[in-house]
């Protein structure tokens, strides 16, 4: 395509967190708004965008290899647009060692990429990382597509500045989004399709705002009135942090049926001198005793987290307290990374940085133990009779895929449809799935 050409047609390809996702569908229906088409799977897209994530070292490096892969035989490329977190962090970098992109965006300020693209399209370069005060979200085209699940930014950016972490500088401060947009985009989801939404932020459980009636409410009032939109069947929220559990949300737990029976609290260490050090402003036992409020008013809830092996000085016996934490937990599911230094951040300069043998060694063993217990928790499911959300059809004749209210991914074969909620007995456990029979459906 020559530069001197608006775009036909686009490719959005988002890397990293669920509010990455998010934002890389709301790019896609910005474009769709200026008349640019979704490429056909297989065939090359005149604009390209790639959504990026900043949070480990390997996910910059994945960024320029997928600019290397968009290189054609001639040497030219399509239109390249790098958005996200790297873009935020690395624009000028990335300006200088690709001359092959044509225009960074940042996580807060992508509204703006179609006055981006038409510069683009007559051959100049142009960088816009800004976080500005009008939101993108004021700026973004109302949702017309949905499929049976969604995801719903409630709030962004992260004001808890953890040692190691870059989020803080690629997102921003802590935002939250109005009330009454949230409610509409989420009737708007639901009418478009949607039998779960999914509230986001990187901290979502310190969103807060103001009713229709003019109260203060947090998350817990927000998934209480979302909870009563009538074709609604399930909520769930997600990263929440210890700190902003509050007693309320604790509380719709327990009360919010449409709530689901999950919660994903990410700790990162089970030692205090290494929380203390990350600047995590909770200890292994505060978190420990924030889960116990939890099962007490949902006794079922499916627990997740996320962890950190070899942040700078963690010894062995500092790690064996990780160990000992996860197996006073027992999670459903977890996620585990080996420390990566990001550049700017106080920890990528603290002494003491852990040998990549040890890190390895670590992560092997915290991913033993998580395995085990992400086993153990589907084979106590085996004979548990639930929902299940079907979300698509299977590679099996008749099979359908969907999640269970822990979100298991449980298949079965039967009458189903994409959206159907469908009740089933759980029958037997795999690592990653479990198999189910139906036992009732209702339709959608
Ligand atoms: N706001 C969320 C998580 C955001 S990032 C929270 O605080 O829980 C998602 C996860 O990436 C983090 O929970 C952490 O486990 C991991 N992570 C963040 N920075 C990292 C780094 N520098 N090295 C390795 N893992 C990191
Ligand atoms: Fe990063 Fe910590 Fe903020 Fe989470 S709470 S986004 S880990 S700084
Ligand atoms: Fe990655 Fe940015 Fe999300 S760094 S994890 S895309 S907030």
């Amino acid at each position: 395509m020559p530069t001197t050409q608006i775009p036909r047609t686009y490719r959005v390809k988002s890397f990293g967190c669920q509010m990455n996702v998010y934002d890389g569908e709301r790019m896609a229906e910005l474009l769709a708004e200026q008349g640019i088409t979704a490429a056909p799977e297989g065939e090359e897209a005149d604009l390209v965008v790639l959504n990026t994530c900043h949070i480990r070292e390997r996910a910059a490096e994945k960024v320029y290899s997928d600019i290397g892969r968009l290189k054609r035989g001639d040497g030219s490329t399509p239109l390249i647009a790098v958005a996200g977190c790297v873009a935020q962090a690395e624009g000028d970098e990335i300006m200088k060692r690709s001359p092959a992109v044509k225009m960074v965006v940042g996580p807060q300020a992508y509204h703006r990429l179609p006055e981006m693209i038409r510069v683009a399209s007559e051959g100049k370069r142009v960088t816009d990382t800004d976080m500005p005060a009008e939101t993108k979200f004021d700026a973004l085209p109302r949702r017309r597509r949905s499929g049976p699940t969604a995801f719903l930014t409630v709030q962004e950016g992260c004001d808890k500045f953890c040692t190691y972490c870059v989020v803080p500088y690629t997102r921003g401060a802590e935002v939250s989004r109005p009330h009454a947009d949230l409610i509409d985009e989420a009737k708007r989801l639901v009418d478009a399709g949607a039998r779960e939404i999914t509230l986001l932020g990187q901290n979502v459980n310190a969103w807060y705002g103001e009713d229709a009636k003019g109260r203060k409410v947090g998350l817990d009032g927000l998934i209480r009135e979302l909870a009563d939109i009538p074709d609604l069947a399930r909520i769930r929220y997600t990263t929440s942090h210890p700190n902003d559990m509050t007693d309320a949300l604790i509380a719709a737990h327990g009360e919010v049926a449409k709530l689901m029976p999950f919660l994903h609290l990410p700790v990162q260490a089970g030692n205090d001198r290494v929380l203390k050090a990350m600047n995590r402003s909770h200890t292994a036992e505060s978190y420990l005793e924030i889960l116990d409020r939890v099962r007490a008013v949902r006794p079922d809830i499916a627990l997740s987290g996320d962890f950190i092996v070899g942040f700078p000085g963690e010894t062995d016996a500092e790690f064996e307290d990780t160990l000992r934490l996860v197996d006073a937990v027992g999670y459903a599911q977890c996620f585990s990374f080996k420390y990566s230094p990001r550049a700017g951040t106080p920890a990528a300069t603290m002494d003491d940085q852990i040998a990549p043998a040890v890190m390895d060694e670590r992560l092997q063993r915290l991913q033993a133990a998580v395995n085990r217990d992400q086993y153990a928790f589907n084979k106590a499911s085996v004979g548990r009779t639930c929902e299940v959300l079907v979300e698509r059809k299977g590679k099996l004749p008749g099979q359908w895929l969907g999640k269970s209210p822990w979100l298991q991914s449980v298949h079965f074969i039967g009458e189903a449809t994409v959206g159907d909620v469908v009740t089933v007995e759980l029958i037997e456990a795999g690592g990653n799935s479990l198999s189910a029979k139906v036992l009732s459906s209702v339709p959608a």
